[in-house]
């Protein structure tokens, strides 16, 4: 399976934060925002990763990642001209993608738990394995379901409908910006006309999935933290979250050298040289002390 990145779009809502510089570079606490969605796709296993960003913004990617081989992976770059909509980065992958499958990833969002690898191997066997099943999902309660894709069940548990952005929202569940598919999604995605905003909507790709049959919706607990980082306060208090994680267990969150050494993907000593250039921080410091 593929990963793909997208961290484009504006960052309006952060500006002034945002006027120069891409709103997934921004850090969150002592890392780089976009730390935190790379290292999901590495723990799923996923080490074929597409950074999709603006013209202006893909050389700070890829000056921050390179080709990703220092971590195992490999990493390719391309632009999203003007943000047109999530499912837009199924049609730019389309090459990268090739005859494999994808995982998407919002690259301003962050998922830290417990079962966080179970539930990310159950979704790709269920792409993987089952014929039945083009799009894995998941489904996350909030407060403010209005801002985000909205997933109705009946009583049995069952996906009855998906909303963008409804103003009268049918549940508190709301779909995080994580989703697995088969190839299939590629020609989905070319099917979709804009949205009433201009976008190809991520929804409306799941909402061909619901129709079909083939959609599959799994949940994610109260004891599951999908971090908001949409505004100045969310940023704020996600970064009070992983701090407060970090100095308490003394584990780092979402440490792509750790994950990639953990994983397999780089050696003990390859991790170590990693931290032995950033020996100068807490969080070089963090990858040393690995190694004891
Ligand atoms: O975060 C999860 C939500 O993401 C889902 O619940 C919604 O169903 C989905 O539509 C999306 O919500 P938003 O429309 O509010 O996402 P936003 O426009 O903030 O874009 C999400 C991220 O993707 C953001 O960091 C910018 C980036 N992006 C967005 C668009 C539209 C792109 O890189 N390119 C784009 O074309």
């Amino acid at each position: 399976m593929k990963g793909i990145i997208l961290a484009g779009g504006k960052g309006t809502r952060l500006y002034p934060m945002t006027q120069v510089i891409s709103k997934q570079l921004l850090p969150l606490y002592d890392k780089p925002m976009i730390y935190y969605p790379l290292s999901v796709l590495m723990l799923a296993g996923i080490k074929d990763i597409l950074v999709i960003s603006t013209p202006s913004d893909l050389g700070h990617y890829r000056k921050l990642l390179g080709d990703g081989s220092r971590l195992g992976l490999a990493i390719s770059y391309a632009e999203q001209a003007e943000p047109k909509g999530l499912a837009e980065a199924f049609i730019i992958g389309e090459e990268f993608i090739g005859n494999d499958d994808v995982c998407l990833i919002l690259g301003d969002n962050v998922f830290y738990g417990q079962d966080l690898t179970a539930k990310l191997r159950e979704a790709m066997a269920l792409i993987k394995n089952d014929s039945d099943v083009n799009a894995v999902i998941f489904g996350y309660p909030v407060k403010n379901p209005q801002e985000f894709g909205v997933v109705e069940f009946d009583s049995e548990k069952n996906v009855v409908s998906l909303e963008e952005k409804p103003t009268d929202p049918k549940s508190n569940y709301v779909v995080p910006g994580l989703y697995f598919y088969s190839n299939s999604v590629v020609n989905v995605s070319k099917t979709l006309t804009p949205s009433k905003r201009g976008e190809l909507e991520i929804t409306a790709v799941n909402n061909v999935y619901l129709q079909e049959g083939s959609l599959k919706v799994k949940l994610f607990g109260r004891g599951f933290a999908w971090l908001d980082t949409g505004t100045p306060h969310g940023m704020l208090k996600a970064a009070e979250f992983i701090e407060t994680v970090q100095s308490r267990q003394g584990f780092y969150v979402s440490c792509p050298e750790e994950i990639a050494w953990r994983r397999g993907f780089i050696t003990k000593e390859q991790m170590l040289a990693l931290g032995e250039e950033l020996k100068m921080t807490d969080y070089g410091q963090y990858l040393l002390s690995l190694g004891e």
